[in-house]
């Protein structure tokens, strides 16, 4: 792995106090669906339960220690379900649980139940690292949780140690089987591709899923500048259309018609034995249809994986704002996200929150 060459500058991210004074911008409309300037409705949410996380995952935390936010600034379970809500009465429909590792939040089971029965929301899901799922997948069933993303970079022993930083390769996949007992579905693995890591594995990961009794539809991800150690570089982003090679040598492979709201890519195979994506942020950026926000596990509305800015909802939550100072809060939030992430051009910054920090 090139660790040599200098990955991109990164950039402070600038917290905006939202107030209920705060003006509303020019265009923006005060009621009605949730838009941004360029149109794009706003139909996802991502929460963060927590920044905490298990792993170290070589594309997403630092090594060691790392400075959690404290946990009197973590949204509270009755906070969260606050935000939902309103964003709900916006149009908000799907709510997908992130983290740091989303499974470490105490009472998550509850979070997914609260979550549930807020009229509007259609399906809540999760992403995980899988090490909590063996224990949680029937109770988060139980709860209503629909869909569960695992994330997986490797089937080789070794190479998960290497890529998380901790030996629980057996521990993921018993979650994985756990959940497909559960009836959580559907059931995704996320497999984030770094050049001279894992990118030999393509191959070897569809035929694995084309066994398994349960359908898994596994996503490639192209590796983002979002890391926490920042070794991100262009030449480890192992893109697409190399992802695509790799599993023609499989079996033929055709496209399946997409939704465009979806950032994967979905493929079959033409015999009939399974389906894959390819998230290909960096070569194919997907901004243009991107229909999701992200509420950090802080209380801060984040309009785009790279945003620089982002805006405080917290502070409005614990001075005692009304349902619609915060949903005028939210609106201006997402009118002003930008048309699309810079990554491909010069004079890209990358934000210094990394995604466990983010929320996935
Ligand atoms: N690039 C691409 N994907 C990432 N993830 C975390 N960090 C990165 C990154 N730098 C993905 C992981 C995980 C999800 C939460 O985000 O695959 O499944
Ligand atoms: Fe943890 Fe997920 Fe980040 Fe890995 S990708 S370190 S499992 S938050």
């Amino acid at each position: 792995m090139t660790l040599g060459r200098l990955g991109p500058a990164t950039a402070a991210v600038t917290t905006h106090v939202s107030r209920s004074s705060d003006a509303t911008p020019p265009g923006m409309p005060v009621k009605g669906p949730l838009v941004d300037q360029f149109g794009r409705v706003v139909r996802k949410l991502r929460v963060s339960l927590t920044d905490r996380c298990n792993f170290r995952c070589l594309y997403c935390m630092p090594d060691g220690d790392v400075p959690w936010i404290p946990s009197e600034e973590i949204l509270s379970v009755d906070e969260i379900e606050r935000v939902v809500r309103i964003c709900a009465r916006m149009g908000v429909e799907k709510i997908r649980l992130t983290g740091g590792e989303p499974l470490l939040r105490p009472g998550v089971e509850e979070i997914v139940e609260r979550i549930r029965g807020i009229p509007g929301i259609r399906a809540v899901s999760m992403t995980t690292n899988g090490f909590l799922l063996e224990e949680k997948a029937a109770a988060l069933k139980a709860a209503g949780l629909q869909g569960i993303n695992v994330s997986l970079d490797s089937l080789d022993r070794d190479r998960f140690r290497q890529l998380t930083r901790r030996d629980e390769l057996e521990r993921v996949l018993a979650g994985i089987r756990a959940a497909a007992r559960a009836g959580l579905e559907p059931i995704k693995i996320n497999a984030v591709v770094m050049r001279g890591i894992n990118d030999g594995e393509i191959e070897t990961f569809l035929r694995w899923a084309r066994e398994q009794p349960v359908q898994l539809t596994i996503r490639f991800i192209e590796f983002m500048p979002l890391d926490g150690s920042n070794v991100w570089t262009r030449d480890l982003v192992y893109t697409a259309d190399e992802i695509l090679e790799q599993a023609r040598r499989v079996a033929p492979v055709e496209e399946v018609h997409n939704d465009p709201s979806d950032p994967a890519r979905l493929y079959r195979f033409a015999d009939g034995r399974g389906t894959f994506g390819i998230i290909a942020s960096v070569s194919r950026p997907f901004c243009h249809a991107c229909d999701r926000i992200r509420l950090t596990a802080d209380g801060k509305i984040r309009n785009c994986l790279f945003a620089v800015e982002e805006y405080d909802l917290r502070e409005m939550l614990r001075a005692g704002a009304t349902d619609g100072d915060i949903e005028q809060a939210i609106r201006r939030a997402v009118w002003v996200k930008w048309r699309g992430h810079l990554i491909n051009q010069q004079g890209f910054v990358k934000p210094q929150r990394a995604m466990y920090a983010i929320g996935g």
